[in-house]
């Protein structure tokens, strides 16, 4: 079964306590929060006070992706704010092995994401440091977008390589899921699936939700 993990990009921000609450009920596993600096990525979304107040309110996993440049200025303030996952863009980091390190330091788990054009061997030196590989299926900065058919080998080449290596690491898929890429993607080997739209644009949060854990069965 795959783990879900709603993006709250997607949810109506002037309620997102209420829209957290709606995908816990409906069997969400997870909670991707989606962190954009307008530099890395064109566009804009929630800073740690957001994540921060948020965290009483769900027992989620928050599965904090960060689409930042600097991604080492704000280990500490995430995680401070309740940030089980880290994901940091290997795009980003000049010193990534040492980034993954603060994550740990800093008490959570600690994930590398890469753009669809990133190749898989910058992960060669870093694989010991990782609980979990994000791997984007869109380029990331918004929602909404068309799945790349593209990342179904890389999804499944970076699979194999963890299988071969015997490597107990997350793959998760980031962009453009529905049902049907969720098939594609789990049977290519991914485990998290992260839908903004397909859950949040679905009036009944909980229906979509067990659409994609069907869709994304082995
Ligand atoms: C894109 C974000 C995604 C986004 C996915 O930059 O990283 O998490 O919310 O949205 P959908 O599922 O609508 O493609
Ligand atoms: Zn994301």
């Amino acid at each position: 079964m795959p783990i879900i993990a709603p993006s709250l990009l997607a949810a109506d921000f002037a309620n997102l306590q209420g829209e957290v609450e709606a995908v816990a009920r409906g069997g969400a596993d997870w909670l991707h929060l989606d962190i954009m600096d307008g530099h890395f990525v064109p566009n804009l979304t929630i800073g740690p006070a957001v994540v921060a107040a948020l965290r009483p309110h769900s027992q989620l996993v928050f599965d904090v992706h960060l689409m930042l440049s600097r991604p080492e200025d704000f280990i500490l303030p995430f995680a401070r704010a309740g940030a089980d996952y880290i994901s940091v863009h290997a795009e980003a980091c000049t010193h990534l092995h040492r980034v993954l390190q603060q994550i740990r330091e800093a008490g959570c788990r600690p994930a590398v994401a890469l753009n669809p054009a990133t190749p898989l061997s910058v992960l060669d030196h870093v694989l010991g440091e990782v609980e979990m590989i994000l791997l984007m299926t869109v380029n990331p900065g918004f929602g909404g977008q068309e799945f790349i058919p593209a990342m179904l080998p890389k999804i499944a080449s970076l699979a194999a390589k963890l299988r071969e290596n015997r490597l107990d690491i997350l793959l998760e898929v980031d962009g453009g899921i529905n049902p049907e890429t969720a098939a594609a993607a789990c049977q290519a080997g991914a485990g998290v699936l992260v839908a903004g739209s397909a859950v949040f644009g679905c009036p009944d949060r909980g229906a979509a939700i067990r659409e994609l854990r069907q869709a994304g069965k082995l």
